[in-house]
């Protein structure tokens, strides 16, 4: 199976691709987290990403879609994969044609997990992140069974987004919401676009998108 994950910022991409990660043997691309272990490393590729993500802006098409070509030309991809935060611009949508035509791991769904904006913002501000394994929480919709504990992988250390700050957080919605109905529109043309209602219980949502890949499993 290979698919998209789409959603903005603050929909669940990362909660859901967690929960199906763990379900489905497939890889998780998640350009947002190459980005942000590229800067905790402090190299090239993090020093430039840190000038837009601070913003809240994207980072330009020419450097995403580059890693991303690099990554799905990667063996663990072959069983399938699963993109999370790319594409979010028609250029990096028509790249990513080329890149999967190439590699011949064409696309089978593109899941669309839809939530108001008015409701992202207090998404955003109140998510916690596990050091150890990436685990997203949320202070008030999705703390941890047991308080300081990660369910995941029991570590006790968390920490929050420099980009989930108020100002930027604005930023980020304000960009991705341009960009969202053409990418919505584009892979809607394709037959690819399936829809899941993102604002409900964790839980349902899951259920929601495992009944969508039981209909795209190879
Ligand atoms: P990225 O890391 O991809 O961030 P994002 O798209 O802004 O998405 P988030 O990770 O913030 O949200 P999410 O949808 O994963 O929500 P989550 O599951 O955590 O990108 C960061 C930056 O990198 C970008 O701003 C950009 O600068 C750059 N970048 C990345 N990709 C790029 C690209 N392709 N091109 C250019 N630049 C790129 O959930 C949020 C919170 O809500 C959590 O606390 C969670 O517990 C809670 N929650 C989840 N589901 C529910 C639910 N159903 N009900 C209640 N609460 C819920």
């Amino acid at each position: 199976m290979n698919l998209i994950l789409m959603g903005l910022p603050g929909a669940g991409k990362g909660t859901q691709a967690e929960r199906i990660e763990d379900t489905y043997p497939i890889a998780h691309i998640s350009t947002g987290d190459m980005f942000r272990a590229a800067m905790a490393a402090g190299t090239a590729l993090g020093k430039e990403a840190k000038g837009f993500i601070d913003k809240g802006q994207l980072v330009p098409d020419s450097v995403t879609n580059g890693i991303v070509k690099e990554r799905l030309a990667e063996s663990d991809t072959d069983a399938g994969y699963m993109l999370d935060g790319f594409p979010r611009t028609i250029q990096q949508a028509e790249a990513l044609e080329t890149i999967t035509a190439d590699l011949k791991k064409p696309l089978d769904a593109v899941i669309n997990i839809d939530v108001a904006p008015a409701k992202l913002v207090d998404r955003l501000s109140g998510r916690f992140i596990c050091k150890t394994c990436g685990a997203t929480y949320h202070k008030i919709y999705n703390p941890p069974k047991v308080a300081g504990t990660c369910d995941r992988c029991g570590g006790h250390e968390f920490f929050q987004r420099e980009d989930d700050k108020p100002a930027t957080v604005k930023n980020r919605l304000k960009v991705n919401i341009e960009m969202n109905t053409p990418l919505l529109d584009f892979y809607k043309k394709k037959g690819l676009l399936h829809t899941v209602n993102g604002d409900q219980d964790i839980d349902k949502v899951f259920a929601d998108i495992k009944a969508i890949l039981a209909t795209v499993a190879k």
